[in-house]
């Protein structure tokens, strides 16, 4: 797989704050990320790259420069909000931009804090562009997030990084937390406690660290097509090297598992402050394990821990005894595009009995899912999802926009031709 997209941004924007040069080493080649680095330079980093390899020569907390053009963050959120943390504490006015999904995607929720914090951030109504005026030192907060979301948990630790004293974040949902494992990967003192469901994680700023040569993994978001395939075609055995399992990303697994599927994870190693392994999948008997003949149920606060493969869970439901039912996920509809919306309306496309729900949906399985056109609304995760619903489809898909995978995964359509026989 390629690099996992999460922590190749945050390896590439850590690395830019640390004194002297990172080596990092199978970073991905997509949109998003694309989008990261080309922002770096546009504030003064040199980035070298080869392949899949980047040399960034940090020039320390300090060392970035003002930008003369908009920072265009393109499709990523993730860029926008971890980068809106680092620009809060530069003595410097920046504005971040991006493409009309990421325009449309809310910011007060990194807006907050980041006021709170001392920056001056002006915003169209709580939207990108964002004219952010740095303010040096910013102010150390505690702060509890009001939404559970690790682009704004990290937006806010890398401002407590340029910030007087101890920033403290506490969380009630558990997010992924590449971030605070690449800071501690450079160096950066930061504690994480877990008390009574809260998880407070604190770092201590100003910081200065070193540079650090950085492994990524693979991108298991992006493997969840590839497995979820494997599963659902008959005949299908797949071994995937090298894959992040990172315990914050690896619940769509699980849920998998209890759907009865079968998929395992073997030999796990750290890399990088990153768990690493190799998983196993092939097609099994679709009904869930105890027995169930209710809807799977997903919600609460696993949610945060599958978000990204929400869609895709709701396609598998579609094959399994029971069917799917998600909620608490609203969140979704604040994405590269309305999730809920696109997943609901192309698996009625796709002939599924579907009901939607403010929070989430119920899908009622097994069905047979019938070709169709699907409506990507560009999104990636969407097209990627239903390319795996038009391989068990009877008929023929065809995904309009198929070209957006190109965000998190270029490779997608040549990997998959490459591995389904025809
Ligand atoms: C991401 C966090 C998630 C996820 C996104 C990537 C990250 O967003 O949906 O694709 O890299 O931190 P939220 O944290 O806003 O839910």
């Amino acid at each position: 797989m390629p690099g996992d997209k999460s922590i190749a941004h945050r390896a590439a924007m850590i690395a830019a704050l640390a004194e002297r040069s990172s080596r990092i080493i199978n970073f991905p080649n997509n949109a998003d990320c694309e989008g990261t680095l080309s922002c770096l330079a546009k504030l003064g980093v040199s980035i070298e790259r080869r392949d899949s390899e980047l040399l960034v020569r940090g020039g320390g907390v300090e060392g970035l420069r003002a930008s003369s053009e908009p920072l265009d963050c393109r499709n990523s959120g993730t860029t926008m909000r971890l980068l809106a943390g680092i620009l809060a504490g530069q003595n410097f006015k920046s504005t971040l931009t991006g493409d009309e999904s990421l325009r449309a995607r809310p910011m007060a929720r990194i807006i907050e804090p980041l006021r709170m914090m001392g920056a001056r951030i002006s915003s169209n109504d709580g939207r990108a562009p964002l004219v952010i005026e740095g303010h040096k030192p910013l102010k150390a907060i505690n702060y509890e997030l009001p939404v559970a979301s690790a682009q704004v948990k990290s937006c806010v630790l890398l401002a407590g990084l340029s910030a007087e004293g101890r920033t403290e974040l506490i969380e009630s949902s558990v997010t992924r937390d590449h971030t605070e494992r690449m800071l501690r990967w450079f160096g950066v003192p930061l504690e994480v406690r877990d008390v009574e469901g809260l998880r407070t994680v604190t770092v201590d700023g100003p910081a200065r660290f070193k540079a650090r040569d950085v492994s990524i993994p693979g991108d298991i978001s992006s493997a969840a097509y590839f497995i979820a395939t494997a599963a659902l075609l008959p005949g299908s055995s797949l071994e995937i090297t090298n894959v992040g399992v990172n315990p914050t990303r690896v619940t769509f697994l699980e849920q998998l598992r209890s759907s009865g599927l079968d998929v395992a994870i073997s030999d796990v190693r750290e890399e990088c402050n990153e768990p690493v392994g190799t998983i196993c999948v092939s097609r099994s008997r679709l009904s869930p394990a105890a027995g169930l003949e209710s809807a799977a149920l997903l919600r609460g606060t696993l949610i945060p821990q599958l978000i990204d493969e929400l869609p895709l869970l709701a396609v598998v439901g579609s094959q399994i005894e029971g069917g799917i039912e998600i909620r608490d996920a609203a969140e979704l509809r604040a994405k590269e595009s309305d999730r809920i919306a696109t997943t609901v309306e192309n698996l009625r496309a796709m002939g599924a009995t579907v009901e939607e729900f403010d929070d989430g949906l119920r899908v009622s399985g097994p069905t047979q899912l019938l070709g169709a056109a699907i409506d990507t609304q560009g999104d990636h995760r969407i097209a990627m999802a239903f390319t795996v619903a038009g391989l068990i489809a009877e008929g023929e898909t065809r995904i309009k926009d198929g070209e957006c995978v190109a965000v998190s995964f270029p490779e997608f359509f040549d990997l998959l031709q490459s591995l389904v026989e025809r």
